[in-house]
C-alpha cells in the first residue's frame, strides 16, 4: 500500500480562492477592503522572500497590503511606535511583524504591543489564552493550515489519537490545542520523550514539528495513519556540485509506504501558512466590523 500524497499547494490555492471570493463579497456588500500590514526589520534574505510573497498574495486576494521595511538598526522604541500607529489605523485589520527580529529588540515586548484583534499570527498572549480556553481567538497560521488539511482528509477528527512531535509556541502547542478542540486524544511529544517510536505508533494522526531532518521513520507509523510534516530542513547536496535538498521532519520514503495519507516537503504544509494568514486577515476584518465569520476558513 502506498499513502495518498496530500497536495498542499493545490489546497492552499483553493483556500486563497475562497478568501478572494469572500473579500470580493465584503467589498460589494459592505464597501470594506481588508488590509494587512507586514513589518520587516533588517535584511534577512529568507524573511525578505517571505514578506514579498505575503505582499503579492495579499494583493492577489483583493486585499490592501501595507509593507513597512525598517533598517536593521531601528531602535525598539521606533518599532513600538509603528505598531501603535498600525493598531490605531482603521484601514489595517491585520498586523504581522516578521520574525526573527534583530537581537537588540525584545521580541516578546513587540508581540505584546500588537492589538490582539489584529494579531493575525496568533502569537499575542491573549490569543494564546483564548485558544487554550476554547474561545474565539486568532489562531497561528501553520497549525491552522495543518488542521484544515486534516479535516479535509479525515472529516471529523473526534476520538482520533493524535501525536504532535514538537512543543514550540508557534506550532506544537497551538496544534495540540486545536486537535483537542476537535476532540482528539492528544499527546505532545518532543526531543526528550522516552520511547518516541512507541508513542508515535499509537497515533492515527502524526504532526511532526521538531526541526530534525527525516527523524520520523516508517516503522514508527501505524498503518493507515495521516502524517503531517511541518519540518523544513535544508540538507547539503547529496553529491558534489548538486543542489541543496529540502526535507521535512519525516523520512518520506519509508513513511509513504505505511501511512494512509502524507504531506510532502516541499508542497505540503508550507504553502498553507500564507493562505491561512490571508484567511486570518479576512477573519479579523469580519470581526472588527461585526460581520459573520468567514465560511470554512477558521478553526
Ligand atoms: N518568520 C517565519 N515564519 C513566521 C511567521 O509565521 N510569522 C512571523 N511573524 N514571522 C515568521
Amino acid at each position: 500500500m502506498s499513502a495518498k500524497i496530500i497536495d498542499g499547494k493545490a489546497f492552499a490555492a483553493d483556500v486563497r480562492a475562497r478568501v478572494a471570493e469572500q473579500v470580493a463579497a465584503m467589498k460589494a456588500d459592505h464597501g470594506i477592503t481588508p488590509g494587512l500590514a507586514v513589518v520587516l526589520v533588517g535584511e534577512d534574505p529568507a524573511s525578505q522572500v517571505y514578506v514579498r510573497s505575503k505582499g503579492k498574495q495579499t494583493v492577489e486576494a483583493g486585499m490592501n497590503s501595507f509593507e513597512h521595511k525598517l533598517p536593521a538598526e531601528t531602535p525598539e522604541a521606533d518599532l513600538l511606535a509603528l505598531v501603535a500607529q498600525l493598531n490605531a489605523d482603521p484601514k489595517v485589520n491585520g498586523i504581522l511583524v516578521q520574525l526573527p527580529l534583530p537581537e537588540h529588540i525584545d521580541e516578546a515586548k513587540v508581540l505584546a504591543a500588537i492589538e490582539p484583534a489584529k494579531d493575525v499570527d496568533g502569537f499575542h498572549i491573549s490569543n494564546v489564552g483564548l485558544l487554550a480556553t476554547g474561545q474565539k481567538a486568532m489562531v497561528p497560521c501553520t497549525p491552522l493550515g495543518c488542521l484544515m488539511l486534516l479535516r479535509d482528509q479525515l472529516g471529523s477528527l473526534s476520538g482520533k489519537n493524535a501525536v504532535v512531535i514538537g512543543r514550540s509556541n508557534i506550532v506544537g502547542k497551538p496544534m495540540a490545542q486545536l486537535l483537542l478542540r476537535d476532540s482528539c486524544t492528544v499527546t505532545v511529544a518532543h526531543s526528550r520523550t522516552a520511547d518516541l517510536p512507541d508513542v508515535v505508533r499509537r497515533a492515527d494522526i502524526v504532526v511532526a514539528a521538531v526541526g530534525r531532518p527525516e527523524m520520523v521513520k516508517g516503522d514508527w507509523i501505524k498503518p493507515g495513519a495521516t502524517v503531517i510534516d511541518v519540518g523544513i530542513n535544508r540538507l547539503p547536496p547529496a553529491e558534489e556540485g548538486g543542489k541543496a535538498r529540502l526535507v521535512g521532519d519525516v523520512d518520506f520514503d519509508s513513511c509513504v509506504a505505511v501511512a494512509g495519507a502524507i504531506t510532502p516537503v516541499p508542497g505540503g504544509v508550507g504553502p498553507m501558512t500564507i493562505a491561512c494568514l490571508l484567511a486570518n486577515t479576512l477573519t479579523a476584518t469580519a470581526r472588527a466590523h461585526g460581520l459573520p465569520e468567514p465560511e470554512g476558513l477558521t478553526a
